[in-house]
């Protein structure tokens, strides 16, 4: 008897320990979650704990910088910067890393002496496009040659390697992922309307190449770096642009930047019409599929993308959304399903333990 009611007690106790178990495990579940959400959300819209970082024109400070310090001149540069070793190596230029004052930097200098005009095109893009979406220009020098800050993580094509390392793993998520998308739409919408006028990202003829203007900063956000190609869409001027002065190919480019006269006429630069900014629009899609990757999620995320991915590839240009309206439809899908995992985590969670 005294065994069975002891054994009547004791699952009952065990219940109701669970149970108060479980409350606590849930409750603590919905903090971490609401933190976990908490910290993206920061991290996402605040663009990286730098946050404060933006000194007057003409200077710039690292982390770790108490003063804003102006871009060091020639002078500076022969003197104070050690070059180290080759990282990158593209048509305009060549990317050393190279140490200033104990800090890892990017020393670019000019490749190929006919591409002198693009090189200056870049610096001059570089200085008026500063901002929390551009690489932190530190000096320059009419020798052909341009310091930046060093990015160990390299540009965004490097972003599936980096992501898959072991110490990384938990950063690859849908949200981590689908928020560099975010960023780099957030940039085209900055170059669409920015303090040059609208600008159109040219270097840009295959998903590669498109990729490897941007870097991957270590606290995985988006900055873009090769500047080289920006042509001017001026309005009122009724100026547009033309990504170079040969034929384009592929269905990666616009069809606007397709030669339109088919194969009967010749391609000539002179025939070629010109085009706007929204053939960055067009390729946004792409970038954004390859951003997200294959995880958990990414999946469910392209599903929510799907009618904006469509617009974004009509063949009418001015049918395409604006920069600012992808911005707008990605943090709204981004919102939507961090409060659905939100709910869906605490849930599973809560009966999964009971
Ligand atoms: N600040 C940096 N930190 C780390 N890596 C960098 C940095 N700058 C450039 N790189 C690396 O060097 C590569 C080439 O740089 P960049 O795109 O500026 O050269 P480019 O000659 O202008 O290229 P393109 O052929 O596209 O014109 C980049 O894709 C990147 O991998
Ligand atoms: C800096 O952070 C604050 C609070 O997190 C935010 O309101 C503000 O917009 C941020 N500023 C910039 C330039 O990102
Ligand atoms: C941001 O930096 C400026 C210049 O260093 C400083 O005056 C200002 O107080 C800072 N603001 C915040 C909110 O930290
Ligand atoms: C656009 O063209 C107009 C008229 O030629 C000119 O006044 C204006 O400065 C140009 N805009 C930019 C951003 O260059």
């Amino acid at each position: 008897m005294l065994g069975l009611s002891a054994d009547n007690h004791h699952p009952l106790m065990l219940q109701r320990v669970t149970l108060g178990l479980v409350s606590l495990v849930a409750a603590f579940l919905t903090v971490t979650t609401f933190f976990r959400v908490e910290l993206l959300h920061h991290l996402l819209w605040s663009n990286g704990p730098e946050n404060n970082s933006s000194c007057p024109y003409g200077h710039f400070r690292l982390v770790g910088m108490k003063d804003c310090l102006s871009w060091l001149s020639c002078e500076m540069m022969q003197s104070e910067v050690t070059v180290m070793k080759l990282i990158g190596q593209g048509a305009v230029k060549q990317v050393f890393l190279a140490h200033w004052k104990g800090n890892k930097v990017a020393l670019s200098r000019l490749a190929v002496s006919e591409f002198s005009n693009d090189f200056f095109h870049g610096l001059e893009m570089l200085k008026g496009l500063q901002s929390v979406y551009v690489v932190k220009l530190l000096g320059y020098c009419e020798d052909h040659t341009i310091l930046t800050e060093y990015h160990r993580f390299g540009s965004l094509t490097n972003i599936n390697s980096i992501l898959e390392q072991e110490d990384h793993r938990s950063f690859n998520t849908w949200e981590v992922r689908f928020r560099l998308a975010i960023e780099y739409a957030m940039f085209l919408h900055f170059l669409h309307n920015s303090p040059l006028g609208p600008r159109v990202m040219c270097d840009s003829n295959d998903l590669g190449k498109t990729l490897s203007q941007y870097l991957l900063t270590a606290d995985l956000h988006v900055v873009a770096n090769d500047l080289d190609a920006l042509p001017l869409v001026n309005r009122s001027a009724g100026l547009l642009v033309k990504c170079g002065a040969r034929q384009l190919q592929g269905d990666f480019v616009s069809p606007e930047q397709l030669w339109p006269f088919g194969d009967d006429l010749p391609f000539s630069d002179d025939l070629m019409p010109p085009y706007d900014e929204k053939t960055d629009i067009w390729k946004i899609p792409d970038v954004t599929d390859f951003l997200l990757g294959q995880v958990e999620g990414s999946d469910v995320l392209r599903l929510h993308l799907f009618q904006l991915h469509r617009d974004c590839k009509r063949n009418l240009p001015q049918q395409r959304p604006s920069a600012l309206r992808v911005v707008q439809t990605y943090k709204a899908v981004y919102t939507l399903l961090t409060q659905e995992s939100e709910l869906s985590g605490t849930y599973s969670g809560t009966s999964r333990d009971l």
